[in-house]
């Protein structure tokens, strides 16, 4: 590390002084932060062509005076109480511990009013069971296979990590999604359509900028996934909630006026788990073709399908090219990854390859390369096999714990993904108690807006469904919070 010292020499000043000085202002401005390593007293020395001696002795003054401490054979450190005891550090002359309100009128307006769902379970470490929705097994990672893919790909790398690569995502991966959707989701596409993007929140953030301004009309679920309704919201996109009955959406309810897209979770309701039939598919798509409307298709956990053979996807039936789909690995292998991908139809392939340069110029050369070559080996579909086994046998844990401590439960949401919907009997308390009480012995159970989900003010879909992740919890675990979840509901209700 090099510091930005400057040193006259011919200054009235001796260099020790400067070098002592500049070090000083730098710790008290909180340009050098405590804790911090500072560079030897030889590479100082040669980057401001003095003599080691003269930073030697500036070193020993600062520690003297307890701006940096040293330790033995390890280095100098910046010293986390300082001599002045406090940070005050001084801005345009004003401080930085006035209040809030005293700084607010000198600074622009902060323009974005948007919100943010809850990505990381804020109690999660007050929690033994977690049935915290939409997370894999963390022990499913193929930690042997990326490590051995990564070695791989970093040896023989250069210059792909030392020079930018197609901002829609390098070739190889591209192909790779395109050749693995066919068959998994029966869409038929080239690699061109597919853009790689950080994760399906990005891939939303890329189609709003392409296709909303202030009052652009947007179709969505209700109740619908957070994360697709805040964002869609902060590119001023007025939401047009749509229902969600016991066969998903109500596509008899879509308006007859003009809608520039409609975001919709077809293979496993987002929340409500429910899959849209053929028919309703049929009504969306031709819906979508009147009104002149895309699809946004987002097809978050259907690599996860537990009876019989997953519908193809609506982008597959799509015949008029308003469909633009979304995929993400966050569920298949890990949302630590921030790997999804968009299809889009052939007129919006360089318009989103313009937006998604505009954006971050392209994912990680390392990540594409490394996912490319698990898909193409084989390795992941392999990896998908054994953990759909490993989930299909939770989620019928769950269901069969749930039978045995509250007798007969109504679920939704069964036939795939990762997690379920408990509508909860009449004679428990609401979801969100339920959720308060299950913290309370340890064992993390959501009601709908904790999950995740926006109920547009529709209190029917929140206040009495429960929503029950089950990939990342072990069979026992998910036996044992069951049952404690059953106890703790008890004794509330005996006023223990
Ligand atoms: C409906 C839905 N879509 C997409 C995602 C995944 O988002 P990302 O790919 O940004 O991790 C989630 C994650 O919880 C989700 O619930």
């Amino acid at each position: 590390m090099q510091l930005p010292i400057k040193i006259e020499t011919s200054g009235v000043q001796s260099l020790q002084n400067q070098i002592f000085e500049s070090i000083r202002q730098q710790i008290l401005n909180g340009q050098l932060k405590s804790g911090m390593l500072m560079p030897s007293s030889r590479v100082l020395s040669e980057q401001l062509g003095v003599s080691r001696n003269t930073v030697v002795l500036a070193f020993d003054r600062l520690i003297a005076e307890d701006y940096l401490y040293s330790r033995k054979t390890v280095g100098t450190f910046v010293n986390a109480s300082l001599p002045e005891n406090s940070l005050m550090l001084r801005d345009n002359g004003r401080c930085y511990n006035e209040t809030r309100e005293e700084r607010q009128p000198i600074r622009h307006p902060i323009l974005f009013k948007g919100r943010a769902p809850t990505v990381v379970n804020p109690n999660r470490c007050k929690l033994d069971i977690d049935f915290w929705v939409g997370r894999p097994d963390p022990h499913s990672f193929p930690t042997n296979i990326w490590r051995r893919l990564t070695i791989r790909n970093l040896t023989s790398g250069n210059p792909n990590l030392t020079e930018y690569r197609d901002p829609a995502g390098i070739f190889g991966l591209r192909k790779a999604i395109a050749d693995h959707l066919g068959p998994a989701r029966g869409i038929n596409v080239s690699p061109e359509q597919v853009i790689v993007v950080n994760g399906s929140q990005e891939a939303l953030n890329l189609v709003a900028r392409l296709l909303i301004e202030k009052g652009t009309q947007v179709v969505t679920e209700c109740p619908c996934y957070q994360g697709a309704a805040y964002v869609l919201e902060s590119y001023g996109a007025k939401l047009i909630p749509i229902r969600v009955d016991k066969n998903g959406l109500d596509v008899s309810e879509l308006p007859q006026t003009r809608v520039s897209l409609a975001y919709v979770t077809p293979s496993h309701q987002y929340p409500m788990g429910v899959t849209l039939p053929l028919e309703r598919r049929v009504r969306l798509l031709d819906w979508a073709w009147e009104v002149g409307a895309y699809i946004v298709e987002d097809d978050y956990d259907s690599d996860f399908r537990h009876h019989g053979s997953p519908l193809t996807a609506v982008a597959g039936q799509d015949r008029h090219g308003c469909v633009i789909y979304m995929g993400t690995f966050s569920k298949s292998i890990g949302a630590g990854l921030r790997l999804g991908y968009l299809v889009v139809p052939s007129e919006l392939v360089n318009p989103a390859q313009t937006v998604k340069t505009l954006m971050d110029n392209g994912h990680s050369w390392l990540d594409q390369a490394v996912l490319a070559d698990f898909i193409s080996s084989g390795s992941y579909a392999q990896h998908l096999r054994r953990i759909r086994h490993t989930y299909l046998n939770r989620r019928d844990c769950l269901v069969n714990s749930l039978h045995k401590y509250f007798g007969d439960v109504q679920l939704s949401g069964l036939d795939g993904g990762m997690h379920v919907v408990w509508h909860l009997p009449t004679y428990l308390p609401s979801a969100e108690e339920v959720q308060n009480i299950a913290q309370e012995t340890g064992v993390g159970v959501y009601a709908m807006a904790a999950a995740a989900a926006h109920d547009f003010g529709h209190k029917e879909y929140s206040e009495r469904n429960l929503v029950l992740g089950y990939s990342s919890v072990s069979e026992k675990h998910i036996h044992d919070g069951i049952s404690r979840l059953a106890s703790a509901l008890e004794k509330t209700s005996r006023g223990d």
